[in-house]
């Protein structure tokens, strides 16, 4: 019986560009167990839909791999033929992406197109079966059977971001991930499709990998969390515990940068600067220059980032381990 259902370790990818390496993904860790889901939160640019691709390796011709492995279900990934990838995809996992609901083609119907993915994955279902089925997700995402028959411009945002789900779910994965899911949606949308994936994700007893630049939303999606910075995790824990007592600098400066999900009043502060380039290497904490209490440690050259542990299954980068003493 494997525990973990993901296991990601040590891993490190970059773009090859003519400007240089751009080092996207640094020495990363994680596990992501049946049934639970994981937040992967952080600034644009900071290597999120990166690690994503990574994960499914489906990252473009430019990136390489220079470590780590990606354990899914036990089966290492990494090294895979394109062939037994494919079937690891379809079996396993599904991503839903930001654009995706663009990704319709205009000129199928939805159920139609719904079906065609069906068929390459479950060639013996008979056409009502895989018909049934397709009814069943969309009353399961709050869509009517009806759409089934409709054209993509004929839905709504939100109508073909829920079909976008459907879709994802229609050849019953172990993980999704959702990266940015609800970006390009209106607020109230948005907090709708949250619901949407959150109940099939129980329902279902799905994993979920949740990414999004948007703390709060990570916060009601979550049971574990992973702050990224400049391609390196800084702090990973439970939810809960990060966010009653966050660790890193990084992560306290996003708190305080997003309005309160508990409605509290606090006063909210923007946070100054932007994030590093990752072409360039980064001496020191890479959060430093940005930091409102950095140390002389935080900025000393030699310091690497390494996680240490600071509470229950709860790790943080240990230049903020002086900010810890300092509470
Ligand atoms: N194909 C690519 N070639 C070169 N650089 C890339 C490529 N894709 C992404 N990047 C760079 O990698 C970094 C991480 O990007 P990304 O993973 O998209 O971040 P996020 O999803 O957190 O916004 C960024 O600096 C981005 O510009
Ligand atoms: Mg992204």
């Amino acid at each position: 019986m494997v525990e973990s259902l993901l296991e990601v370790k040590n891993l490190s990818m970059h773009y090859d560009t003519l400007d240089g390496n751009v080092d996207a993904v640094k020495d990363i860790s994680f596990t992501v167990k049946s049934g639970e889901s994981f937040g992967l939160v952080g600034e644009s640019g900071c290597g999120k839909t990166s690690v994503a691709m990574t994960l499914l390796q489906l990252q473009p011709d430019n990136s390489v791999i220079t470590e780590g492995s990606i354990k899914l279900d036990g089966k290492e990934l990494i090294g895979l033929s394109e062939n037994e990838l494919r079937k690891v995809r379809w079996d396993s996992v599904s991503i839903v992406f930001q654009g995706a609901m663009n990704a319709w083609n205009p000129v199928v119907k939805i159920g139609e197109q719904i079906r065609e993915a069906m068929r390459e994955h479950y060639p013996e279902n008979s056409k009502q079966q895989n018909i049934n089925k397709i009814n069943e997700l969309f009353k399961m995402v709050g869509l009517d059977e009806s759409i089934s028959e409709r054209f993509p411009h004929e839905l709504s945002g939100g109508m073909k971001q829920r079909a976008v789900i459907a879709l994802a779910l229609s050849c019953d994965p172990k993980l999704i991930i959702a990266d940015e899911p609800t970006t390009a949606l209106d607020v109230v949308i948005q907090d709708q499709i949250l619901n949407e994936i959150k109940k099939v994700q129980d329902l279902l007893g799905l994993s979920l990998i949740y990414i999004s630049h948007d703390i709060a939303v990570i916060a009601e999606m979550t049971d574990k969390i992973a702050v990224m910075y400049a391609g390196s995790i800084v702090e990973i824990g439970p939810t809960q515990e990060v966010f009653k007592s966050p660790k890193h600098s990084y992560t306290r400066a996003l708190l305080d940068s997003t309005p309160s999900i508990r409605g509290e009043k606090k006063k909210l502060r923007s946070l100054d600067g932007e994030p590093p380039s990752l072409i360039n290497k980064i001496d020191g904490c890479s959060f430093s220059p940005r930091c409102p209490t950095p140390t002389t440690q935080c900025k000393n050259q030699s310091i690497e980032m390494r996680l240490v542990k600071v509470g229950d299954d709860h790790f943080a980068d240990q230049c903020c381990s002086g900010c810890v003493k300092n509470e």
